[in-house]
């Protein structure tokens, strides 16, 4: 192995142009065999219904080197699962399961120099994603796709690594009852980027977003699920329709409940009952976990008794878990870990 020369415990959470991308194409009906190229450029038609009406959808997850030296990702079974209920909402053909897991083994077996070292902090991010790329202008679903996978090595999501962030309740919604709020659509992406854009000038790190309906319960960021610890060390997450089924969030909860010995809850939570929480916490691929120390609404503060300077406890016990499990310090349950070889 001969491993690219990049300072990776200085990187931050942007795109690193590495060599090599997976790329297939839906056309006449059905998904080519797809190719592994060089090309990082797309040319398409002005028209492509991608370019004029959002039709596209994405996944995200990572690859580990572990303590023994393997290259491994995490549950990607579960991004083949979600890409293909993304792709049903917005009338594209599903990616098939089978496909994409080849595609992710391949394109990371391709650019393994740049899958950084372990301990060094920084990862391998994958983005496998799909569009429409016929010419498209009366509104309707294109009839032709591209389904690409390129990788970028990554540091932490939010710069500062773990400290304790500062979120704004959102003037904004994200996602509407019956919207599109749970799949993993561009469109959800490009409608929050003036609420953080507004939040980061307000000096906040993120938006916490509340349920459209009635804005009494939380719902999720822009780019990660919630996770509070209670008092009395249960762990809470909000149960919605209209967030995104987090793969990180779903492992939490087996890890608090299998690892860990704690209680859990996947319920509504009341925006209301957060300043009774002992802790919080942002949980996704690229957040991993991400303490929150303080909650504004409205200049209205909520602060977390963990604090502004480090995790709470049992963040920090959920947090060295899962990276244990994913660097394979820490037995996985059964199919959790997709090695690449
Ligand atoms: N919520 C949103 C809106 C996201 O974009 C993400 C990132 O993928 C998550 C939650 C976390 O999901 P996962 O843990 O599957 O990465
Ligand atoms: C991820 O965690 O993989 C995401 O797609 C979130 C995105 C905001 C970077």
């Amino acid at each position: 192995m001969d491993k690219k020369n990049i300072d990776w415990a200085n990187l931050g959470f942007g795109y690193v142009q590495t060599e090599k991308r997976y790329v297939s194409n839906f056309k006449n009906g059905a998904w080519d065999n797809g190719v592994v190229t060089e090309d990082a450029n797309i040319v398409l038609n002005e028209c492509a219904g991608v370019l004029q009406y959002a039709q596209t959808v994405f996944e995200g997850l990572k690859a580990y080197t572990t303590e023994d030296g393997r290259i491994v990702t995490f549950r990607p079974d579960l991004n083949a699962d979600r890409l293909a209920e993304s792709c049903k909402r917005l009338e594209i053909p599903v990616f098939p399961k089978e496909q994409f897991l080849e595609s992710i083994k391949e394109v990371v077996k391709a650019n393994k120099d740049y899958v950084p070292p372990y301990g060094s902090g920084a990862t391998l991010y994958i983005r496998p994603y799909i569009f429409g790329t016929n010419p498209v202008i009366g509104v309707k679903p294109a009839e032709e796709y591209q389904y690409r996978v390129f990788t970028t090595p990554v540091g932490p999501y939010f710069k500062g690594g773990v400290k304790p962030l500062t979120l704004k309740v959102s003037d904004f919604d994200r996602a509407a009852p019956h919207g599109t709020g749970h799949i993993k659509a561009g469109l959800n992406y490009a409608m929050s980027l003036h609420a953080i854009v507004t939040a980061h000038e307000e000096g906040y790190d993120e938006n916490m977003y509340l349920d459209a309906a009635t804005r009494t319960k939380v719902e999720e960021t822009g780019g990660a699920n919630f996770l509070f610890v209670t008092k009395d060390n249960t762990v809470v997450t909000p149960k919605s329709n209209s967030i995104l089924p987090s793969i990180t969030r779903r492992s939490l909860m087996v890890v608090a409940e299998k690892y860990l010995g704690l209680k859990v809850e996947e319920r509504e939570v009341h925006f209301d009952e957060i300043k009774d929480f002992a802790e919080c916490g942002l949980c996704g691929t690229a957040a991993v976990i991400s303490p929150v120390g303080k909650i504004v609404n409205k200049g209205e503060e909520i602060c977390f008794p963990s604090g502004m300077s480090e995790m709470g406890p049992t963040t920090k016990k959920l947090y060295e878990t899962l990276t244990g499990i994913q660097m394979g310090r820490i037995e996985a349950p059964e199919g959790w870990i997709f090695e690449i070889k």
